[in-house]
């Protein structure tokens, strides 16, 4: 019998975090492996795929609005449409049949079945009954060790080190849709670290939904980001996120101190008063995340703090977010992603709590956040004026293919003008930066007096 995926072409289309690009990348290499073909043009494409993220209502919303325009397409020639990850996960049922265009759903430890299940669509479209496949059943052991992802191009590949959340933030999905926590054999991280090296990566950013709690036999998160910035021929190692409860301070001697080990921590506050980190289930109040915050610049002031923040979670007073606001200005974040609390089915609050603060009320309060959050980047930003930074060069400037575009450090955008040196992506290069923005540095290149 042949092989039904011989020459059929897919179309994956990414939503949400870190960890679904990761996702894609790892599902890129399974299909692979069994003979499917890749397009980046929706159009030509056979199988639609498209890996989704539950975490909020907008990314949701963003996903109903590409099946819509999927069946238009479906309407004029045979088209497999599949809806993976945490939307899949969460959904189920509920989306095939209320979206009678999606054929495939995926949850996101089911991606080994993933070759299978569409040959199987594919063999009913063939019959002319498009028959629906599904497969969310999750894991306690799945961690894709023995699959390569299939990486894009770039200076930076991410590694999930873990994958699921065992911490019930009362807000989030995460629990459900990629289930219990499990940590990945530092050996494998490690080998994938070398072959990554020995690809020309230069830069290795380690994932997973709380990576304080990485633990493999006596390895914890800061052995191994150690191990793997030691590793001959890497230039910068990024990690993503880390849960204010339980910061090692080892993790933080190795952030202040590895010199390959960038110096910026995401720390994910969500909220700056005590009775909604209590109802949010953080297991932090304000003044713990405050003398955390403190001890992380005392370690070492350079270090870049950003962060997660949600406006009008149930019963969010004024003074309750005021309290939020003061904190924000308290830490002075070099950037923040602020939003507007949604209630996501299955979680804790949606369960126990009533979503009550309107909508006109939650926008509100997101703007006067990021309004604060614009002057605080500004005036960070603004603090390395006259400075030169190392950056690492990421590719042309999204504005103008005349300048270069690449990040501190501190993960912060530079951007400059091309001057026919011999910059090339991956290179680092020591930039005078000359102008700020909120969320952008310009400069120029410093030619580097040598005998
Ligand atoms: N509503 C709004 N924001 C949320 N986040 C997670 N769940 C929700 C929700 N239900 C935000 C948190 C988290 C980030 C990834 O998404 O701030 O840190
Ligand atoms: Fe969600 Fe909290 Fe886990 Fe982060 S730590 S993924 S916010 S449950």
């Amino acid at each position: 019998m042949t092989n039904p995926a011989s020459a059929k072409t897919v179309h994956i289309e990414t939503f949400g975090c870190q960890m679904n690009e990761y996702d894609s990348e790892l599902i890129r290499a399974i299909l692979r492996k069994e003979g499917f073909a890749f397009t980046e043009d929706k159009e030509r494409a056979d199988i639609v795929l498209m890996n989704t993220c539950a975490v909020r209502e907008n990314a949701h919303n963003r996903v109903y609005g590409h099946l819509a325009e999927l069946k238009a397409i479906k309407k004029q020639r045979p088209l497999i449409v599949g809806v993976l990850g945490c939307m899949a996960q969460n959904l189920k049922k509920e989306l095939t049949e209320t979206e009678p265009i999606v054929d495939v759903l995926v949850g996101p430890d089911a991606y080994r079945q993933l070759p299978n299940l569409l040959n199987r669509a594919i063999e009913s479209q063939e019959q002319g009954f498009l028959q629906k496949v599904i497969a969310v059943d999750l894991s306690e052991y799945e961690t894709y060790e023995d699959i390569l992802p299939e990486r894009a191009e770039g200076v930076n590949a991410w590694i999930a080190i873990m994958r699921g959340c065992d911490n019930f933030c009362t807000f989030c999905v995460v629990p459900y849709t990629r289930g219990r926590e499990r940590s990945r054999d530092p050996q494998g991280v490690i080998r994938e670290a070398e072959q990554l090296i020995a690809q020309g990566f230069k830069q290795i950013t380690l994932l997973g939904q709380n990576v304080n709690s990485y633990r493999f036999g006596d390895w914890d998160f800061a052995r191994l980001i150690t191990a793997v910035a030691n590793l001959p021929g890497i230039e910068r190692v990024r990690f993503t996120s880390p849960h204010p409860k339980d910061f090692p301070p080892a993790l933080l001697d190795a952030v202040a101190g590895h010199p390959k080990i960038c110096k910026h921590i995401h720390l994910p506050l969500q909220s700056g008063n005590d009775r909604i980190l209590d109802l949010m289930n953080r297991t932090y109040t304000r003044r713990e995340y405050l003398a955390l915050v403190e001890e992380i610049r005392r370690r070492n002031p350079e270090i870049a703090l950003t962060t997660d923040i949600i406006c009008g979670f149930c019963s969010e007073t004024e003074d309750e977010f005021l309290d939020t606001y003061r904190t924000v200005e308290a830490v002075g974040y070099h950037s923040a992603f602020i939003f507007k609390y949604s209630e996501r089915k299955n979680t804790i609050a949606a369960r126990k709590y009533r979503d009550d603060v309107p909508d006109a009320v939650k926008a509100d309060r997101v703007a006067r956040l990021v309004d604060l959050q614009k002057r605080m980047s500004l005036r960070k930003n603004r603090e390395l004026l006259g400075r030169t930074v190392e950056v690492l060069v990421e590719g042309d400037a999204k504005r103008s293919p005349s300048q270069w575009m690449g990040r501190t450090d501190g993960n912060i955008t530079v951007v400059w003008e091309k001057d026919g040196l011999e910059t090339k992506p991956g290179d680092l290069v020591p930039i005078l930066i000359q102008d700020a923005s909120a969320t952008t540095l310009f400069g120029q290149p410093v030619i580097r007096g040598g005998f």
